[in-house]
Formats: C-alpha cells, structure tokens, sequence
C-alpha cells in the first residue's frame, strides 16, 4: 500500500509517497480503506516540530514537552501524518461487532495519526462513526478535526440561544466549525479572520465579520457573551473591554498564566471569566457531530484536493495562507 511518509522534520518537501506493508486487523480492530483526509495544523506542526520552540507553540510548556517525547526529539518518530479521515471498512477483526466490510466511516484519529495513508487500522471503539450521507468523502474528512474540538469547548462556555459570540480565528478548522455551531446555537455570531478569508467565513453563517488586519475588535465598543479565542491571541486584559458583565473568554490555546486567570477568575463566582479547556476528541463528540451535518447544520467545506503524490504541494498550500476553507489530501484508494 502507498502511504506519505516523513523520516525528518522540515519543510513540506520532506513528504513523500513510499509503498509500505499493509496493515492486518486485530480482533478488536477494523482496517480502514481511506479516501481522504484533511491537512490540519497539527498536521502542519508535528512535520516541523523540531523548529518549534516553547514560545512558538500556542499551549502549555508542559504539552510542548510531552510533544517533544511523543513526536520524537530530532526525528519523527511516527512518519505518516493526518488526523481526521474518510474511508470505507475493508475488513474487520475476529471479534469486532460494530461494523462490516463496505462500511463507510469517517473518523479522528488524534495525536498518534497516520491517515496520510491508503490503510490503518483502528480499535472498532475508536473515534470513528458511519460516515453523514449527505456528504462526500471529501467533505467528511474535514469534519471531524474542527467540530469536535469546536462543540466541545463550546459547550463548556453554556452558550445560549441570542447570546453573542465573538470568534476570533473564524476562518480555521476548530473556528470555521465553532461559527457553525454557534449558529446552530442560536447565537448571534461576529467572526474574525483576515482579509483573503472574509467571504469564506461570510459563507459559514457568520451575521459579522472582522479584518483582524483592519480593525482590533477590541476597541470597536461592541460587547459579547462569549469570546472564543482559537489561538490565544488576545489578552484578558484586552478582552475585557469587549466582554459583557458575565461575560466568557474561552481560550482553545493557553499558556500558564491564562490558567491561573481562570482560577483567579472562576473563584468570585460571577464577572468576567476565563475558561481554558481542552477537547479530549471523543466519540460522543463525533456522534453529536454527526447528527448535526445529519440535520445540515455544519458543513464539510472544502477548497482544494490534492492527490497523495501532491502532498507536499497541498502543506505548502496550507502554509503560505493561500487556502479558503480545507484541504485534504485525496488516497489512490479512491
Ligand atoms: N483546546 C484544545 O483542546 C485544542 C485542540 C486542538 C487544537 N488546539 C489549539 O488550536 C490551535 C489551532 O487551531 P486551528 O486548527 O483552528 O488553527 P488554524 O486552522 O491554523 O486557524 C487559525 C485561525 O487563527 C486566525 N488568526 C491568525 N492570526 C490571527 C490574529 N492575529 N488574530 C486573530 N485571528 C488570527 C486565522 O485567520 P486567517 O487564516 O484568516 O488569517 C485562522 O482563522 C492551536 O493553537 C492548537 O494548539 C486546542
């Protein structure tokens, strides 16, 4: 089988396509047959992890430390990327009761990845749903990335129906998902991103739309329920003047000191909060997603697909900023 590999960390020319053995099924595991997956910035990230210094890395030192471990200190220690897939069920283990062969399925496969890759396997509890049939193959790989971070920290901030939200980071994966679920929330949605993907969040259902490169939100007098900050990019002491009394600022990116804002703030009960939370990427959280692209609620919206020798062209793509929506990376598979 041919998968995209990476044995150095680099520039997107480090990914190639090589023929590698193909995986056979435990008895507790299902072999995917992929068709496609999104190119995320974890994908982006773990290619290059060697280059990226504690003060780059948008969370925690101590997640930079354990990515360091995980990933591998000067090789990748893991060499195929991709995290979020779309694919078919080719063959299933002895034991396995969930799915069948021709099963379509969609799925996330998290930190250990690999679905840059014709086949994997996974547990049959593993992330991973019958696959919303109002979508392509290629619109369900770049669902689940996003959404199931975006509803899971979502939910933590109690959205309710004609609160208003502002998204700063709107045009990404976990953003673009987060301004669809706020609207299936009934929120009243500002989206912020910059100037080349201000339609692009306009098409998500977004009722505002603000250039970070033109205008800091910050001081334009509006108020919000809910600011959801996709890469810690504005200050609690910033946010506040945008924040309504009880006011939210969720962070999806934090550092110590957004952590200890959040004790600080959570301890007087009501005012301005924080909230930093991570999205465990569960399979509840994926059923509920998939019922939502079900209900036409969230859209899978995709820009460009490359095919598995052009993998290197689809990060560089991704990299230089020239995308509008996501790009995955479609298997000879399909
Ligand atoms: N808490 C969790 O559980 C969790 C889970 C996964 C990931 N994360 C974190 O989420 C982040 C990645 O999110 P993602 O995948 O959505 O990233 P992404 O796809 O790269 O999107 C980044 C977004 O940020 C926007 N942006 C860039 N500079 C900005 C600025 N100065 N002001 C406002 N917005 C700006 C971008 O807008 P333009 O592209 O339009 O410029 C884009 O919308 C990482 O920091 C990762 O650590 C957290």
């Amino acid at each position: 089988m041919k998968a995209i590999v990476y044995k150095e960390y680099g520039s997107p020319e480090v990914l190639h396509l090589a023929e590698i053995a193909k995986p056979a099924p435990k008895a507790t595991e299902v072999l995917i047959r992929n068709y496609a997956a999104s190119v995320n910035f974890g994908d982006l990230m773990a290619r290059n992890f060697r280059a990226v210094s504690p003060s780059q890395f948008n969370m925690l030192f101590l997640f930079w430390l354990i990515g360091k471990i995980s990933f591998g200190l000067n090789r990748p220690k893991n060499p195929i990327l991709g995290s979020a897939f779309s694919g078919e069920v080719e063959a299933v283990g002895s034991a396995v009761t969930r799915y069948k062969p021709g099963d379509p399925v969609f799925g996330y496969l998290g930190e250990s990845m690999g679905a840059y890759a014709e086949y994997f396997c996974l547990p049959e509890n593993g992330v991973m749903a019958i696959k919303p049939a109002n979508m392509t193959h290629e619109e369900a790989a770049v669902v689940p990335y996003g959404a199931i971070m975006a509803l899971n920290l979502l939910r933590k901030a109690q959205l309710q129906p004609g609160q208003k939200v502002l998204i700063n980071g709107a045009s990404g994966g976990i953003g673009s998902a987060a301004v669809q679920i706020a609207k299936h929330y009934g929120a009243e949605v500002t989206g912020v991103c910059g100037t080349p993907r201000k339609e692009f969040v306009q098409s998500l259902g977004a009722d505002h739309i603000i250039d970070y490169t033109v205008e800091d939100f910050s001081k334009n007098g509006e108020t919000y329920d809910l600011i959801f900050d996709i890469l810690g990019k504005i200050t609690f002491a910033r946010a506040k003047n945008s924040l309504k009394p009880n006011g939210i600022l969720l962070y999806a990116s934090f550092k110590m000191k957004q952590l200890v804002q959040m004790l600080w703030t959570s301890r007087a009960g009501s005012g301005k909060r924080v909230i930093c939370s991570i999205a465990p990427g569960s399979l509840e959280d994926l059923n509920s997603i998939k019922e939502l692209v079900e209900a036409g609620k969230i859209k899978g919206i995709v820009d460009r697909c490359y095919p598995m020798e052009q993998a290197a062209e689809a990060h560089r793509y991704v990299e230089e900023g020239r995308y509008k929506g996501n790009v995955v990376i479609t298997m000879l598979t399909r």
